[in-house]
């Protein structure tokens, strides 16, 4: 019998930005002076690095197969920002098992300097077949593959909206189209929510075509951040409705106004000519106490 496959979706993690980080001053003469202000302001009482470090402790005591990580790793995508990043990663654990796409706080300027950050994440963020980051990335584990894309694009302000572009969204159909052939358990992961409520300002600008190639192509789930909301939505399929997840913020210490912190696991089994997606939340409770197992969901994938 072939043994279920369990990964682990975590996002928005949000880690601490310190005052050391903000040099030099120019580098705050555009929307990121708004943005410190945001996060030093509120966000920073709101995220909390010891409510990640319990829930990744959590996950990775459950030994599971792979590690999904949907953007906003860090806030003002600043140098120290990225390194920090770079190195949490690495705790989490080798490239081979996990999976990682930039969200709008990973690009929050579009400059050399923000490239060049978002290049450390590399090979966190690329696939099976080279170590550039490219996207879609493919990385397949057994039966299943990972299917990483980026929405990630600099906006105005006052904006967090993201976009896949052309380019991607036709590499998509491809990946898709070939992974159903091989008979594989697709999971797309993009960091905004391409189903629910599209906010002008901060959703997915193309998400109906991206909603488009989903109707085509199908996908087995669809893996989102962004909101800070755990959220259940579904896209049509050529076969039935394609879930689309999102999960909450893993980093948010209760009674701030958003969920506390969570981290999503996902148990894969093929049953029959279908995959059976099994979905169990764990929720931060406090530091001296185990998450909360929440809420427990099947999946069918049509
Ligand atoms: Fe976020």
């Amino acid at each position: 019998m072939i043994q279920p496959f369990r990964f682990a979706h975590i996002s928005d993690i949000h880690l601490p930005t310190y005052g050391a980080d903000c040099k030099p001053v120019t580098a705050f003469l555009n929307k990121r002076f708004f943005s410190a202000l945001s996060w030093f302001g509120k966000r920073r009482h709101i995220h909390q690095k010891a409510v990640t470090d319990h829930l990744v402790r959590d996950c990775l005591a459950s030994a599971p197969d792979h590690i999904l990580v949907t953007g906003d790793l860090i806030n003002l995508s600043l140098a120290g920002e990225y390194e920090r990043a770079f190195a949490w990663l690495q705790s989490l654990g080798t490239a081979d098992m996990i999976s990682a796409i930039p969200g709008n706080h990973d690009l929050l300027l579009d400059t050399p300097a923000a490239q060049k950050g978002l290049a450390l994440y590399t090979p966190y963020m690329g696939g099976d077949d080279n170590n550039s980051q490219q996207f879609p990335y493919v990385k397949r584990r057994k039966d299943v593959v990972f299917i990483g894309l980026s929405t990630a694009i600099e906006t105005p302000l006052g904006w967090c909206s993201g976009r896949l572009g052309e380019a991607q969204r036709e590499q998509l159909r491809t990946i898709l189209d070939e992974a159903q052939r091989d008979g594989l358990c697709r999971i797309v992961a993009l960091h905004h929510p391409p189903a629910g409520k599209n906010k002008p300002r901060g959703g997915l600008e193309d998400q109906p075509e991206f909603a488009a190639i989903i109707a085509d192509c199908g996908a087995e789930l669809i893996l989102h951040g962004h909101t800070h909301q755990s959220s259940m939505h579904a896209l049509p399929g050529p076969n039935g409705p394609v879930p689309v997840m999102g999960v909450a913020s893993l980093s948010v210490r209760p009674g701030k106004g958003y969920p506390a912190g969570c981290w999503h696991e996902y148990t894969l089994e093929r049953v029959e000519n279908h995959w059976q997606i099994l979905l169990n939340i764990h929720r931060y409770t406090g530091p001296d106490t185990p998450p909360a197992r929440v809420a427990q969901a099947i999946l069918n994938s049509a």
